[in-house]
């Protein structure tokens, strides 16, 4: 080869490298890579499985580009386990260069990847922990789930007033469960109600039966329950097989114990059972109609649960925020979050634009069967509430 064919050829390879270069770099900028790190298998795997499908009917029903940039929703299990949540984020971070962290089934989970949300100024979408603290954990935090404290002090408004005065409280403990008891006890006491004893149970694996024989023993009008998405069937099993229903002991809790997922496999000691929660599949609306039609239609008639709809709306305020940022990042993609208001199939919300947090309507529902099928039906309404476990 003759010097200057030589000297050609390295110009040539070299053009062609810079453009292979340069396209890949506009590729990787025409997307809008969202990281989903989610609990797809072990003990709360349902929360992951209704979460990703509701992102992905979000997708399907809104387009998959966005501001002119090709969504990519990249979805990890991390298995539950919070040192995993945190590698995995790390990873979606530096490698994968996600705009938005999503996800986070479990409140561990979620303060666990908050100093990577700080640290990266990545915005962090929580769609299920409901801790109420978690918000406060990082400026880069947004809640699209709900609270324990916004659920624990409407049913604690109630129960007085239907006849339940002395009460057991019975909570899974950890973050949530700890809100739920001391956000329903202060409020019942308030209200001239009695908490007789406060039990906690081991949030993995637990067996009710020693808490429930001691609830028994008590004797008191009802027990309150908090126990996490996916757990609530167990406790109903053996809440009937020790006829603590038959023992005249009402069950009340916030909607975690009634989830829409399993609250037909629970049978008849669920009918009747009233909780307060943001999301019920039977929510009288069109949007939510909707909305239930096409997740079931999706999933082989999978019922969305409230998780889905955190999951759902999470991916809402993710699009109009990018929407508004034509797809930028980090912080301005973080303001753009905030203070967005918009119906839900829960009914109205939005975001808290100083807390970060959700703000929506509490519903106080029964189960009852519909068509054969049990339903938390609604039946009063607290509007705009936001969460009381805020100090500011
Ligand atoms: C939580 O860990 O924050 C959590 C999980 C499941 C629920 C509610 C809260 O149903």
């Amino acid at each position: 080869m003759q010097k200057r064919q030589f000297l050609n050829a390295i110009a040539g390879a070299t053009l062609a490298l810079t453009a292979t270069v340069t396209a890949s770099t506009a590729m990787a900028q025409d997307k809008f890579k969202i990281g989903l790190i989610l609990p797809m298998t072990g003990p709360f795997a349902s929360t992951g499985k209704q979460i990703e499908a509701a992102a992905r009917l979000y997708i399907a029903q809104n387009g998959d580009t966005v501001a002119g940039k090709k969504v990519e929703l990249i979805v990890k299990d991390d298995t539950s386990a919070a040192d995993v949540t945190k590698r995995l984020a790390q990873e979606m971070v530096v490698n994968e260069k996600v705009s938005v962290l999503a996800g986070f089934g479990l409140t561990p989970l979620a303060f666990a990847t908050a100093p990577i949300a700080t640290q990266s100024k990545t915005p962090m979408v929580v769609m299920a922990a409901a801790t109420s603290s978690i918000t406060q954990a990082s400026p880069f935090i947004v809640r699209t789930s709900f609270t324990l404290p916004q659920a624990a002090v409407a049913i604690a408004d109630w129960a007085p007033n239907n006849g339940i005065k002395k009460v057991v409280t019975l909570v899974s403990d950890y973050g949530p469960g700890i809100d739920a008891e001391k956000f329903f006890k202060d409020r019942l006491l308030f209200n001239g109600g009695q908490v007789l004893d406060s039990l906690r149970v081991p949030m993995r694996n637990p067996d009710f039966a020693p808490f429930l024989q001691k609830v028994r023993d008590l004797k008191p009008d009802a027990v309150y329950v908090f126990v996490p998405s996916g757990a609530g069937a167990a406790l109903m099993k053996q809440f009937a097989e020790r006829g603590m229903d038959k023992a005249g002991i009402k069950l009340i809790g916030t909607g975690d114990i009634t989830d829409d997922d399993i609250l037909n496999s629970m049978g008849d000691v669920a009918n009747g059972v009233v909780t307060s929660h943001h999301y019920s599949a039977s929510h009288n609306s069109a949007l939510n109609k909707k909305f239930v039609t096409a997740f079931e239609k999706a999933n082989n008639g999978l019922r969305p649960n409230f998780m889905a709809v955190g999951g759902y709306d999470g991916m809402r305020v993710i699009y109009e925020a990018a929407k508004a940022t034509k797809g930028a990042g980090g912080q301005a993609l973080l303001d753009a979050m905030k203070g967005q208001v918009f119906e839900s199939p829960r009914g109205p919300m939005f975001i808290d634009a100083q807390t970060r947090d959700v703000v929506h309507n509490i519903y106080i529902r029964k189960v009852e069967k519909v068509n054969g099928q049990l339903y938390n039906q609604e039946f009063a309404t607290l509007k705009d509430v936001k969460d009381p476990g805020k100090t500011k």
